[in-house]
Order: C-alpha cells, then structure tokens, then sequence
C-alpha cells in the first residue's frame, strides 16, 4: 500500500515539479480560480488546489523602503503568499493619472522571492473609513461625502450612495486590474481583495437626506427572492420598505446592501478588464450571541448578512473573516460560517501566536484556500531578525511541515478527506470518526509514557483518512490512540506501522519508524514540533 502511495506521489511529484519549474512563467489559461465541487472549493494555481499559506504585511509596509524588513518575515514564516496593501491614494494621487510603480515593485519582488501575492485595495473602505481615497477627494466633501449618523451626527466613514465616489473606485480599480493583466502574466497575484473590512464605525447605517429617502422606499427586487428572503429567516412573500420587511434589522441590512452594492460594482468593473479571484474581508460580530449591529462595524459582511451580500455583489467571489476572537468556541464558529456551499473559507487575518495558529488545521480540515497571520513584519519596532522569527515561531514551524506538502494537503481538503481536533480551552479530550476508527485526540506535551497537560489550549491534530485504516497524522502538542468501532467494533487490533517523515518536494521522505516506546505506550505523541506520521492499522 506504502509503495502505491508512493507511486501515487511520485506520479505527483513529476506533475508538480513541472509546475515548479514553470513557477512565475505560467502562460494564459492557467489563470488562478476557485472551484466548487460537491459543497467544497478549491483555489486553483497552475490548474491545481493551491492552499495559500500566507502571512499579511502592515497597513504602511507596501513602500520600496520597508519591503526588505517584509520579505525577512515571508521568509521566516516560510510562507508562499503574502497579502499586501495597495493604495488608491499613491496610485491616483492626481485625478485621472496612474502610478503603478509600488504595484511594480512588488510583482518584481514576489517574483525574486518566489512568493505569490495577494494585493488588497485600500481604497473607499479601510476599516470603515475614508483614509486611502486621494486627497483631491478628501479634500471634495460635499462631492465624496461621509455618512450622517443619526441626529445629523458627522461619522468618519463614506457614503455609499456617493455616485461620483462609485464612479472614481470603479474606474481606478479598473484600471489596477488592467494593469496586472499586461504586467503579471505569470500570475504572481492569485486573488485581489476590494476594499478593506467596509463597513461603518459608529453609526449602523447612513441617515443623510439621499439615504433615508431610499431607506423609506421598496426593498430592491434581489433581496425579495424566496432564497434569499428564507437565507434571511423572512416569509418567502415578504415586500415592501426596508422596515415592512426587515424590522428591526432594516438599518443594518440596508447598509449591508448599499455598502455590497457598491463594493460589488466596482469588483465588476475590474474583473471585467481582469478576471482574478475577489474577496471582502470582514471586521467580525461576536457570532454566538446576538450583538446589536450598533456593537460591531456594520454593514460589512458580517455572518448575519452573507445573503445580502451575495445577493448585492455577485462579482465577490467570497466574503473572509478576519479572525481575532482567540477562544475557540467563536474562532471555530466563524470557520463554520463561513464555509458555505456559496463561499470558499479563507481567513486574510488572523493572529499569529500558537493560540491562533492551532486554527490553521481547523481551515485545512474544513476544506479552505488559505490562512494569513496579520502583521508580520518590524513595523518599525526595531527588534531586528531576532524578534520577527522568535515572533512567527509558531506559524513558521507549520508552515515549514505543511509548505513541502501543500499540494497534497489542499487536494485532500478539497476531497473531503482532512479532520482536525483543535485543544479548547477546557483542555478536554475529543474524538475523530474514521468510519471503522475512532481516533481519540488528548492534548498536552509528551513526558515519558504520559502526557503533561499543556498550560494554555495550544495543541492541535489533524487525520488525513488515506485508506480505510491508513491515515496521516500529524499535529502539536497532543497524543493519538485509536478505537476500533462499526465493522471493527470488537476486533483486536495494532499499528502495522507508524513511519514518522516529512514531505519534501513532494514526496514523503522517512525518518524513521516509530515503534516500542514510540508507539506502545497508549499510541504516537506529538511534542512542540509539528510531525508527520503515516500510520497504517491492522485487525487481527
Ligand atoms: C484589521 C484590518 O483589516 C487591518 O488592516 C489592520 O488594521 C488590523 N485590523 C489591525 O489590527
């Protein structure tokens, strides 16, 4: 069976080092795109599951100047992509004139480093706000205005009804997105992001004169489809105004349209010169209560308000969590949320500690395209190579296990083949199904013929099923046995063999064999280093 996986992975190695070798050259028709089979997706690069291991530079790092200090933590962190901010305000400082000089750089340098990019267009929206657009429109308020909180309050965050702010963002999106088509032919950008977290700080919806008018009119035509109004817990021949229809969540859910309607038209009007894969990232809600919307950035596509958005913006290919609620009740339900047969699951920010990181096997489990600590780079802290590594250590560690074998990972993901335990903050010890298995997860750190409970939840493991009794196993902090159920239920059973390896280029190279003490003593553990291990079981 060893051999045929072997075979198997050979027959992939001479697929993939052809595209290895092609890295950076890929010609047309090998243009990055999500997939969608059966429920799941798949993010393609080069025509195969691609899973993005990446890492997202500082909001003010994308200038030639700090780009070193940037690429020092790619490399650190060992990732393949990395997301990096472009600003409206440098590319169209003047009205109508372009410079893509810092987009040059980083295509150049993505190139030299081997790494794909991810370019998030700072732009109408970041963080809520109007910062990124061009001084000639922050200087133009009453033409690109803000929002009108309620009482006429003045809020820091633009108008979605602005047509001249519309019409700018879409033409020079546009032209961003012409742009890549003639300078990146090789596809070193996989995926572009619009906007960055939209929304609205301080004010659940925008009570200007223009937008109260159209909040007291019909709710439009695409919102009243029986999908989308029963998506939206609303009886399927639900119409009428905003508040007939909605109640009380007509402010936000209005919001949520005129801010996916706009963001959708201006996605539209780039992947019409440039077809590239398209994502809004989104500030979260607290996902296991009910906040009011007044609590949280509105109008984003906070879970509550998908529908809306895939309703408002069919040219967002997916809606992303920016996860930094740490406990991993919430972080796991967003990773459920957001993975809908409608939605590729794809987390562009997180944070970057072991406890974050443990997250990093639910995304692969659950079948994502990729996972993005935030932050990554000095940022002027001035702790030098030193800290950045000792910082990424976690995530670097994974990566560096999971980068040689990404392609196999992604592929297994999109199939349906990967589960994963993550440690919970009761520490308590969970069970994986396997069919004719049952693989029981404890976590804390190897010590002797036990296991020392780790101090905070930062464990994890994660089964890759190969066959009905062969598995890949791999994880931190933890300890595996296993438990023969359904047809085995009953049967004696042992490890017929443990090979402990790692995947590089793309084959699965022996370390060793664990067995005796390595395997005896209550099954394989995992210590503060990731570890691969090809295990196969047997009845007896
Ligand atoms: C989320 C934003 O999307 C990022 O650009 C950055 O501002 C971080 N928050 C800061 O924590």
């Amino acid at each position: 069976m060893i051999k045929m996986i072997r075979m198997a992975v050979m027959g992939c190695l001479v697929a993939l080092l052809t595209v290895g070798a092609a890295w950076g050259q890929a010609g047309e028709g090998t243009m990055p795109r999500i997939v969608e089979k059966d429920g799941r997706h798949a993010l393609l690069v080069d025509g195969q599951p691609f899973f993005m291991l990446g890492g997202q530079a500082h909001n003010s790092s994308a200038w030639p100047g700090m780009l070193p200090q940037v690429w020092s933590a790619v490399e650190a962190m060992r990732a393949n992509t990395l997301e990096v901010p472009i600003y409206w305000e440098q590319i169209e400082a003047q009205l109508g004139k372009f410079d893509f000089s810092l987009v040059d750089t980083l295509l150049k340098e993505g190139r030299e480093h081997k790494v794909h990019l991810v370019l998030l267009w700072f732009a109408t929206w970041k963080n809520g706000s109007n910062h990124y657009m061009p001084e000639w429109m922050k200087r133009d308020a009453e033409k690109y205005p803000n929002i009108t909180g309620r009482n006429g309050r003045a809020v820091d965050s633009p108008s979605p009804h602005s047509q001249a702010a519309i019409e700018a963002d879409a033409k020079a999106f546009a032209a961003v997105m012409g742009h890549l088509k003639e300078a990146d032919p090789q596809h070193t950008v996989l995926m572009v992001q619009v906007q960055n977290e939209p929304g609205s700080w301080g004010s659940v919806r925008d009570y200007s004169p223009v937008a109260q008018k159209l909040f007291e009119g019909p709710v439009p035509a695409e919102l009243l489809k029986p999908e989308v109004l029963k998506a939206l817990n609303r009886p399927v021949d639900a119409k009428g105004t905003w508040q007939e229809v909605f109640g009380n969540d007509a402010d936000e859910y209005f919001h949520a349209w005129s801010v996916a309607r706009y963001i959708g038209h201006i996605a539209a009007a780039g992947k019409a010169v440039y077809p590239l894969p398209l994502y809004v990232n989104a500030a979260l809600r607290d996902p296991l209560s009910q906040p009011k919307a007044s609590s949280y950035e509105s109008g984003g596509p906070t879970d509550n308000v998908i529908p809306i958005w895939k309703a408002a913006a069919p040219a967002i290919d997916l809606v992303a969590p920016d996860i930094y609620l740490s406990d991993s009740p919430r972080a796991l339900k967003v990773i459920e949320l957001y993975d809908r047969p409608d939605n590729a699951l794809f987390v562009p920010e997180t944070g970057s500690n072991a406890e974050y990181t443990r997250y990093l096997y639910a995304v692969l489990a659950q079948g994502g395209i990729g996972f993005s600590p935030f932050g990554i780079d000095d940022n002027g802290r001035g702790g030098g190579e030193a800290e950045i590594a000792a910082r990424l250590a976690p995530v670097g560690q994974e990566y560096a296990m999971v980068g040689p074998m990404m392609r196999e990972l992604a592929k297994w993901g999109f199939e349906g083949k990967i589960q994963a335990a993550v440690e919970r903050e009761d520490h308590a010890e969970q069970t994986i199904n396997l069919g004719a298995w049952q693989a029981i997860v404890a976590f804390g750190a190897p010590s002797g013929r036990t296991t020392q409970a780790n101090a905070k939840p930062i464990g994890k493991a994660m089964v890759v099923q190969l066959g009905e009794s062969e598995f890949v196993l791999m994880g931190t902090l933890c300890h595996f046995t296993f438990r023969p159920v359904g047809a085995n239920a009953g049967k004696a059973w042992q490890y017929l063999k443990v090979e402990e390896g790692q995947y590089e280029n793309e084959t699965f190279k022996l370390l060793r064999i664990r067995n005796g003490d390595e395997t005896d003593w209550g099954g394989p553990r995992f210590g503060a280093v990731p570890a691969v291990l090809h295990t196969m079981l047997i009845t007896r």
